[in-house]
């Protein structure tokens, strides 16, 4: 194994504006924590950290639905998240939020550090009001027509079909999707970021990136053709304030939420860094150059992680055009791998909350196990392309892959022995084939590993899922169970083998499928910690408003290398470690679906 490394593991905000649907977990939240686990247990040094996204208008739009504060629903929803990223066992280093004190901080320091290298500046532009109450119309409160790919109903930030960053006075026929009124656009001083200034710079770094995923590469290549300065600043209360003169305390001016939002990577793992009590800690991810960094999304978020943040990157370590110097941070690593994700349908339909399409993970965790979940999204998710989710594809997949594949096996092989050996038995002489077999599932950690490390995740779990075929078709086809009185020799040996592969099993199926594995590694006789799981910890700032987070003691004994056994470890009979479903739940869900 290569000597350990620092690995940045950047994983995307949810906003904190509503409860989550297994779409938006589907797309960075399972993805990252596999490789995050896998990478820890190859011996790397990770830092996992995101928070919710809580500025912005996405958030205004939920407070202004339920008559409350934006900071109400930001609370609301952030605990919420919290808890339903804890329930899928998500190892976040820190998951934290975007309106902390530190985070303003460093959003602030980053924006100062262009301003200072001369990559921000000040430009009056156009911006929309209601011409009924008069006031500013934040840009998610118009559509119009994309004016780069012609879909209809672009919003005023962003084209949802052609995934471009729009300006609101771009659109045709823009309108207000409160009432339908046609905005009127007047004159407003705004600070943009001038991103032709870093068309070099991201070229460069875009053409020497490895082993990205051909169509994000394609897609990022693509936006630099067309680079144009992006207004930073909004007219919103709502935000971080613009830290320049004549700026800092006018309540009408913040800045845009997807400037301080991508920011987060980098105050979480500083506010990580003060938590574990080595304020500089951080640097270890963010500058040594051989440290690595991976950013996980869905699609539409690829622009934000492949041009914006490298620029604002870029740009703070007078790395553009402009030149400049480092800001008082220092100089920070750009992105090394950007894996986005495609989109999840449930049941042929695209999820809508509003329509009451999909299901939130919070319901998804009250009816069914985590691990059933994980297992489904990284065997079946939309890892390189848009894919749908069915709840009869997810009941064959828990019942025939997980209980009658993975958790037979487990069941099986642990039973027999506690009940003819009582512990794990001494293997006698080894065969070929149970030679054979373990070849089979030390070779596994090699090809799940390096599959994983590649961003290939369906293909990782679905060569896990061979070898437990293999260890499967090795105990039926040795059939330890004819063997108790004949030859209880052989029967131990053969137990000793399929015991072990459960272990090597156990061992590459962690990252994905990390609750099961702890109470597989328990049946095997250990009481030790296996597979941590996130914490929800309350937390302030210097006796500031508490606020939750998670955080984990994520090093656990956990190694991505096959453990032998230890004969005469006792073991007992076991409970299965899955659930099985009855098929009745895909009608029962196919009519939960239909009735919202
Ligand atoms: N909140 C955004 C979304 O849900 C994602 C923000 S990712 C970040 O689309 F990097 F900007 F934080
Ligand atoms: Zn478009």
């Amino acid at each position: 194994m290569d000597s350990a490394r620092h690995i940045l593991t950047c994983v995307a905000w949810p906003y904190a504006s509503g409860p989550r649907h297994i779409g938006h977990i589907a797309g960075f939240g399972v993805p990252s924590d596999v490789f995050a686990r896998y990478q820890r247990m190859a011996g790397n040094k990770v830092l996992m950290v995101s928070g919710t996204d809580e500025h912005g208008t996405p958030i205004l739009v939920a407070a202004d639905k339920q008559d409350v504060p934006p900071r109400e629903i930001a609370d609301k929803y952030n605990r919420q998240i919290g808890a339903d990223l804890r329930g899928l066992g998500l190892s976040y280093d820190l998951f934290t939020r975007t309106t902390t004190r530190n985070h303003a901080r460093v959003s602030q320091e980053i924006f100062t550090g262009l301003y200072d290298n001369g990559y921000i500046f000040a430009k009056t532009t156009l911006g929309a009001i209601s011409p009924t109450t008069g006031r500013t119309l934040p840009d998610r409160y118009i559509e119009g027509t994309c004016p780069i790919c012609g879909y209809p109903s672009a919003r005023g930030d962003q084209c949802e079909n052609c995934g471009n960053q729009l300006d609101p006075v771009d659109l045709f026929g823009p309108r207000s999707v409160i009432n339908g009124e046609t905005p009127t656009f007047v004159e407003s001083e705004h600070y943009f970021l001038d991103l032709p200034a870093f068309a070099d710079a991201l070229t460069e770094w875009l053409r020497s990136r490895q082993g990205w995923r051909q169509n994000v590469l394609k897609f990022s290549l693509n936006l630099l053709e067309d680079l144009k300065p992006r207004a930073y600043t909004r007219d919103l209360d709502w935000g971080v304030p613009v830290p320049l003169d004549g700026w800092r305390d006018r309540s009408d001016k913040r800045i845009y939420v997807w400037f301080d939002a991508v920011v987060g990577y980098l105050s979480a793992s500083i506010e990580w860094a003060q938590r574990t009590g080595d304020p500089d800690a951080w640097r270890a991810w963010w500058q040594n150059p051989e440290s690595r960094a991976y950013y996980f999304m869905g699609k539409d978020n690829i622009i934000f992680h492949a041009e914006i943040w490298p620029a604002q990157l870029l740009g703070y370590n007078g790395e553009g055009a402009k030149g400049g110097s480092p800001g008082s941070l220092g100089h920070l690593n750009l992105p090394d791998e950007v894996i986005s994700s495609e989109f999840l349908t449930m049941e042929a339909r695209k999820f809508s909350a509003s329509r009451g399409v999909g299901i939130l993970v919070s319901d998804f965790l009250s009816r069914y196990d985590a691990d059933s979940l994980r297992y489904y999204l990284a065997a079946a998710g939309p890892e390189t392309q848009d894919t749908d989710f069915t709840w009869s594809e997810f009941l064959r997949r828990n019942n025939f892959e997980l209980v009658a594949g993975w958790g037979n096996l487990v069941n099986r092989s642990v039973s027999m022995a506690a009940k003819n050996v009582g512990s794990i038995p001494e293997p006698g002489e080894l065969s070929t084939v149970d030679r054979a077999l373990l070849e089979t599932t030390r070779a596994g950690f090699k090809t799940v590993g390096d599959l994983i490390a590649a961003s290939r995740q369906k293909a990782a779990i679905g060569g896990a899922m061979r070898v437990v075929g293999e260890a499967n078709k090795y105990l039926s086809d040795q059939a330890p169970w004819k063997l108790t009185e004949t030859d209880p020799e052989r029967m131990r040996t053969v137990l000793h083998v399929a015991l072990q592969a459960v272990d090597d099993c156990k061992a590459f199926l962690t990252p994905f499928l990390p609750h099961s594995a702890q109470r597989v590694h328990e049946q095997l006789g250990n009481d030790d910690l296996w597979a941590a799981l996130p914490e929800r910890r309350e937390v302030d700032e210097d006796g500031g408003p508490s606020y939750d987070v998670l955080m984990g003691d994520y090093d656990t004994g956990a190694r991505w290398e096959s453990t032998p056994i230890k004969p005469g470890t006792p073991l007992a009979a076991p409970t299965p470690i899955f659930r099985k479903l009855d098929p009745s739940i895909v009608d029962d869900e196919l009519e939960r679906l239909s009735g919202s």
